[in-house]
């Protein structure tokens, strides 16, 4: 099948049957103004083919075969390094539908800046066209989407981190439904002008139409800014479709915990960005939980769909992880560092002399704790661990990540791939927070969770742009992903939350945790990682009935004595300090809560400001 819109022929290939995907294709190339056109299949073929060209121009590095095989690196331009939420937008038809949490442009208006913007945006580059499916390929769950790209390494990273390839074009058939993607980096070639190692544009736009279930998205190269399967589709697309037919796209990695005595659980957890859940999805049981196994479904995103029977079902709609790899080392992450022992891209990590790679935390690894005494920083300038003194440098960006196939983990659940997807049994929402909220608290019922989760903080960290380390409310873990008005959303769980109920089925629990409680010394208190399974294990003791707890203002959680210390060294007061409720500080917090609810007034459901009057009261008691 073939379309020829002015002067560039569109030939697709034969696999290609959908009639509305090329006429689409041919009116971007129209639009973009491609030099040529590619047909992603998702061959091995092709993905060598497109790294090594990727090598040729200067954006990947190969790593030492010896130490890293079948492994790159690319630096990115130094203002392209994360997530640009302040040039997201969700242009749904009326304002109030994106809500006061979203940046809103008319569609109409957002259509006519990015005409001009998008006019010859790919001048002397290629268009490569990337099928992709959104969880397992051809399951009723899934969805497909195709993205047009004028960047081989969106190409690259997409045919890790989702089911990428021709026989997504098969199940498209000639009929099948897509979600239209179309990113570019915003830097069209003059005839003879040589191409940068990063191109990216100053300018930058990730826009969303919810009505239409279009992405269009300008002017970066960077992680979900370009991979426009991830947090455009999978999340503020989804959760669009979600709300429309009554299920869930939430910002959460799923996990199977399988207790000593062979009975398997499925927790899901919300947690900000860079807060923890490759972590915690790929947990090693530490001493003292011998006969505990932990395997990952997924470590970003959940698809929760409910079932005739009031239970509810997830799938992970991605085939890799996208993650963070400073302070991923074999003692916080030993499944992780596992997983990239080849098949990797990095990006804006630091380069070894010897060709590997090397990020800050590393060094716990190295025989005697000492830092590498020389890199390449991700900028490409020297790096020691004496200019690092004196200057601070970062050896590695502190967003910067790894693109890793889901099949490398060696802690992959089998259900993993499953279509039916896994029974959910525990909710988890985590927030960053140095100070006030608890360890753990379980929520006594389906509305003091939905409560927890719409008001939980947490301070913000470089997988955004901008600044560092202040608390902000970040509702589900969802802030920067909701695709519609967060008032709506809250709504949406308690109704679903109403609907289970009604069917009969036992709901999940929900919990809401916090590792990152600070002593007088800015140190963590709670060693975290692999010990969070202590705090796992009591919510699976809980969903088994079993768990003791003390109930408090806000919920119920674990006393010193009802949490397994095998193993560890942490004594009363340490847990006293991670675990304690101060109530000025609460009164405090449940002011910030107030504000989060006068912000979000219009359609908030009324049952949030009745749990937070419930607690104002208990607290003053
Ligand atoms: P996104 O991919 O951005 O959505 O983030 P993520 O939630 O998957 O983040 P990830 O697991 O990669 O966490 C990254 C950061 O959290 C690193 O700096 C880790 O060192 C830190 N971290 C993870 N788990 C823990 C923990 O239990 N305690 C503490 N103190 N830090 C943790
Ligand atoms: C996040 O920021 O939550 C991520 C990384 O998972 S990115 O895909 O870049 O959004
Ligand atoms: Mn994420």
């Amino acid at each position: 099948m073939n379309a020829a819109v002015k002067g560039l022929a569109v030939q697709a290939p034969v696999d290609v049957k959908n009639p509305k995907l090329i006429a689409w294709v041919a009116e971007m190339a129209a639009l973009c103004k491609p030099e040529r056109i590619e047909w992603c299949d998702g061959s091995q073929e092709e993905y060598d083919r497109l790294c090594q060209q990727l090598v040729d121009a200067g954006t990947f590095r190969r790593l030492n075969p010896a130490k890293r095989p079948n492994s790159y690196l690319a630096w990115s331009d130094p203002s392209d390094v994360a997530r640009v939420e302040d040039r997201t937008f969700i242009c749904s038809a009326k304002k109030e539908d994106a809500g006061p949490t979203n940046n809103w442009m008319a569609p109409a208006e957002m259509r006519a800046t990015l005409q001009p913007l998008f006019d010859g945006c790919m001048k002397g580059r290629t268009m490569y066209v990337v099928p992709f499916s959104m969880g397992p390929l051809g399951s009723p769950i899934a969805h497909i989407g195709v993205e047009l790209s004028d960047s081989p390494y969106v190409a690259v990273n997409m045919k890790i981190m989702t089911r990428m390839g021709k026989a997504v074009y098969d199940v498209l058939g000639a009929e099948g439904e897509f979600v239209p993607c179309v990113h570019t980096v915003g830097a069209p070639l003059e005839p003879g002008q040589k191409d940068v190692a990063w191109p990216c544009n100053k300018t930058k736009y990730i826009v969303h139409y919810p009505e239409t279930r279009e992405i269009w998205s300008y002017g970066s190269g960077y992680g979900g800014n370009a991979l426009l399967g991830k947090k455009c589709f999978a999340l503020r697309i989804a959760s669009n479709m979600g709300r429309d037919e009554g299920w869930l796209a939430e910002h959460m990695l799923i996990l199977g915990v399988t207790n000593p005595e062979g009975r398997k659980y499925h927790v899901a957890a919300a947690f900000p960005s860079a807060c923890g859940k490759t972590n915690f999805s790929m947990l090693v049981p530490p001493k003292g939980f011998e006969g505990w196994k932990v395997t990952t479904i997924g470590d970003d995103i959940a698809w929760i769909k409910p079932q005739p029977d009031g239970t509810l079902r997830a799938i992970n709609p991605e085939a890799g992880y996208f993650g963070v790899a400073p302070g991923t080392n074999y003692k916080t992450n030993p499944n992780c560092m596992a997983s990239l022992d080849k098949d990797v891209i990095f990006t804006n990590v630091a380069l070894t002399d010897d060709g590997d790679v090397w990020w800050e935390g590393m060094e716990a690894d190295a025989p005697g704790k000492e830092l590498p005494a020389h890199l390449t920083d991700w900028q490409g300038k020297d790096w020691t661990p004496q200019i690092a003194r004196e200057t601070g440098a970062k050896a590695a960006h502190p967003n910067a990540r790894f693109t890793v196939a889901a099949t490398n983990n060696p802690a992959l659940d089998d259900a993993w791939d499953d279509p039916k997807g896994v029974k959910i049994d525990a909710f988890i929402f985590g927030g960053r927070r140095s100070t006030t909220v608890p360890l753990v608290t379980e929520a006594r019922n389906w509305i003091e969770g939905v409560y927890m989760a719409a008001t939980m903080g947490s301070e913000t960290t470089a997988a955004a742009a901008g600044a560092q380390g202040v608390v902000r409310r970040d509702p589900f873990a969802m802030l920067p992903f909701m695709g519609y008005n967060m008032s709506d959303y809250f709504q949406h769980w308690l109704t679903l939350g109403d609907k289970l109920q009604a069917a009969g089925a036992k709901l999940p629990k929900i919990y809401t945790t916090n590792w990152f409680r600070k002593g007088e010394d800015g140190k963590f208190v709670w060693p975290g990682y692999g010990e969070n399974m202590r705090v796992l294990k009591w919510m699976i003791d809980r969903v088994e009935g079993q768990g003791q707890g003390a109930e408090h203002v806000f919920g119920v959680s674990p006393r010193y004595e009802d949490l397994n210390w095998t193993g560890l060294d942490f004594t009363r007061t340490q847990f006293d300090k991670v675990t304690s409720i101060d109530k000025a500080a609460w009164q405090a917090e449940l002011k910030l809560h107030a504000e989060l609810f006068e912000q979000l007034a219009h359609r908030l459901p009324s049952e949030l400001p009745a749990t937070k009057a419930a607690i104002e009261q208990r607290l003053a008691a």
